[in-house]
This record gives structure tokens, sequence and C-alpha cells, in this order.
């Protein structure tokens, strides 16, 4: 099959021939029908997220079931499934108290010494990120990062849940719960940030402030639920913010992950208000923050991890939302490519020149 390989970092992703084995005990073999693009795939090219060379990246996907492994049950050929990097082990402290999303074998492959699920012409192993690796015309995943979903739902829509929507919807309905017209302000309007716009907007959220380096970006978060849009590029966002709240919002959601960008989503949050941490910022930069704005005025702050999802329950609703209108994927889609131009795909991503990019595959 067709792949898209990471041999280095900070280099072109190669497109290789790639085998793939035949699905073990527990594990689905899937047909990739689409596979959107997430700046965490970025942070690894970057070498900004420790994942070694050679890999197959990718990890937003939508695709159908060719065949199951030994002792799989709950799904069929011909199956439309969604995957997620957050398998569950279903019997730790984690998954028993309801936080599978946090289960720590999550990234936890085929057993040591086992065949590679991924392999180049020569045998040699093909790393596989998150169980997934997406930019590829075939996955071979563990049935716990799978879930089935609606036939009557777009594949390609679908792949958005399987990550970015998912992420930043559930930052807003899972790891903070805002409750109906709680200010907010939602720093990055990339797939992660406008799926939390339009999650303060499903929950009623009052005031939805998008900020972007990119105005270009305001007319679609206007139509995803934004009801004022600070270009970050003019004057201070934190000032900005202030004033739009008189002093500060209820809930800021920093959707980036840079060290500036955290300082500012601190900063805008009101007395008394959280700020939840979604971007990513590289494991190596740490960020200073008054430590005195969190006990004077009771500021919280709090890291959302995948949404904080339960994704077999999470993805079929988030379906639900976009088949009855109240998620609206149709506009988060910037380009349709093929997987030749997953590069491409990356520099749009780089110079900000793209809301979210889906590979769709023949
Ligand atoms: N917490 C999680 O579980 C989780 C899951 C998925 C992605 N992420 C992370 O979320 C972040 C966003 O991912 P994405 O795919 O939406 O990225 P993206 O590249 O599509 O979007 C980032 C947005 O930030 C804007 N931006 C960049 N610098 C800015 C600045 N200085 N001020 C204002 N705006 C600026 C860009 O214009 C762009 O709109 C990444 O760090 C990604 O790794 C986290
Ligand atoms: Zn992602
Ligand atoms: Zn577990």
């Amino acid at each position: 099959m067709k792949a898209a390989v990471m041999r280095a970092n900070r280099a072109p992703l190669a497109i290789e021939d790639v085998r793939i084995d035949d699905p073990g005990p527990g594990e689905v073999l899937l047909r990739t029908v689409a596979t959107g693009i997430c700046h965490s795939d970025l942070h690894v090219i970057e070498g900004h997220l420790p994942v070694p060379p050679p890999c197959i990246l990718g990890h937003e996907p939508a695709g159908i079931v060719e065949a199951v492994g030994a002792g799989v049950a709950g799904f069929a050929p011909g199956d439309h499934v969604i995957g997620c990097i957050t398998a569950w082990c279903g019997v730790c402290k984690f998954c028993t108290e309801g936080r599978p999303y946090l289960c720590p074998t999550q990234f936890v492959g085929r057993p040591f010494g086992a065949k590679p699920r991924l392999s180049g012409p020569s045998g040699d192993g093909i790393g596989q990120f998150a169980n997934l690796s997406s930019f590829a015309e075939k996955m071979l995943c563990p049935e716990r990062a799978l879930v089935k979903i609606r036939d009557d739902m777009p594949l390609d829509r679908a792949s958005l849940i399987g990550c970015g929507v998912t992420t930043g919807l559930g930052a807003v309905l899972n790891t903070v719960r805002i409750p109906a017209g709680a200010s907010v302000a939602v720093i990055g309007c990339g797939g992660v940030g406008l799926a939390a716009i339009q999650g303060a907007r499903i929950v009623g959220a009052g005031r939805i402030i998008a900020v972007d380096a990119q105005p270009w970006k305001f007319d679609l978060a206007r139509k995803l639920g934004a009801t004022d849009c600070i270009d970050a590029k003019e004057g201070n966002p934190v000032a900005a913010v202030q004033q739009l709240t008189a002093g500060g919002v209820d809930f800021a959601f920093e959707c980036i992950g840079l060290v500036p960008t955290v300082q500012q989503a601190v900063a805008m949050t009101g007395r008394g208000g959280t700020t939840v941490l979604v971007g990513v910022v590289p494991l190596t930069q740490l960020v200073p923050i008054s430590a005195a704005d969190l006990t004077l005025q009771e500021k919280k702050i709090t890291g959302s991890y995948m949404g904080s999802n339960r994704f077999r329950f999470d993805m079929p609703k988030y379906v639900d939302f976009y088949l009855d209108g109240r998620l609206r994927l149709d506009e988060m889609i910037s380009q349709r490519i093929g997987l030749d131009e997953v590069n491409e795909a990356f520099e749009r991503m780089r110079k900000g020149e793209s809301a979210r990019q889906v590979i769709v595959f023949d």
C-alpha cells in the first residue's frame, strides 16, 4: 500500500510502498477513506514531540473495515469507523474510574518481539503513530482504538471527529463543562480552536471571542459561533479581551501551543475564571506565569487531553450533532487533497493558510 513515511525530522514525508500485516488477535484492518491533518503531526515532524523515525504519521482517520482478527466481536467487514489515539485497556485505575483517555497503555502496540504491523520493502519495521498511522491507504489498529458510526455520515467529515473536533468540543463539553451564558475566549482558530468555538456555541455560551493572527479566519470563526474576533497582530489581545468582557473571560482556551499565547490565555482569564490548555507546548519549554494571579484572583488552570473523551460514547454523539445541524464540519474543511500533496499541506499549516485539511483516498 501507499503511505507517507517520516524518514527524518524536519524533512518532507516520503511517499513509499509499505507492507501492512494481517490482523492479529484484537486487531482490525481498515481501508482509510479520509484523514484530517492535525498540528500534532507537524509537532512530531518538527521534533517537538518525541516520536522516532521511521514512522507513519496521521491520527485523525475515518475508514471502512476490511477484515478483523481473532476475538474481535464488535466490528465486521463493511463497518464505517473513526479511529482515535486514546485506545484504552479497560482495567486500569483510569479506565475503571471513567477517564479512559488517561489510560497509560494507550500507545502500547504489539508485544515486544512480535512482527511489526508496518514494514518497509526489506521487512524492516516502520513505527506506527498512536496505533493509527492514517497517512496510508490501509490501517491496522487495535479494536479499542476504533468506534463504529452511522453509515449515513460522510467519512471525509467524520475524519475530523477523530482528533481535532473531539479535542476542541470535548475541552468545552467534558473537561470544564462551561455553563450557558459564560464568556469564552479561544486563542487559535485551527481545527481544534474552531471546534472549541462550536462547543461554546452548542452549550449556549455568552460572548465567544476568537483570537488568531490570521484575520482571514474570522469569517469562518463567526459562521461557527464566534461573537467577536481579535487580530492578535493588531495591538494587545489581552487588553482587547479584557475590554470586551469587563476584566476577563470566564473560560479561556489556548488552542495553539506557544509560550506567549499560554501566558495570554492566563492573563485574559478573569477573576475566578478558568484557563484551559489545549495546545501542546514543545516538551522542552516551560511557561512562566504569575502564581499570585491564581491565588489572589482564584484563577484556575487545567490541561485538556483529547477532549477528556470516552470516544465510544462521544464520537457517535458528535456524528449526530453534525447530522442534526448543530456541529458544522463542511465549513471547517479548507482543502481536500490526495496523499501525494501531504507535504504541501504541512507547508500551508506552517503558514496559517488552512483551517482543516483532509486527505481523501480513492
Ligand atoms: N490537547 C490535546 O489533546 C490536543 C489534541 C490535538 C491537537 N492538539 C494541539 O492543539 C494545537 C492546535 O492544533 P490545530 O491542529 O488546530 O493547529 P492549526 O495549526 O490548525 O491552528 C493553529 C492556529 O493558531 C494560529 N496562530 C498561530 N500563532 C498564533 C499567535 N501567535 N497568535 C494567535 N494565533 C496564532 C494559526 O493562525 C492557526 O489558526 C496544536 O498544538 C496541537 O498539537 C492538542
Ligand atoms: Zn491531533
Ligand atoms: Zn486503562
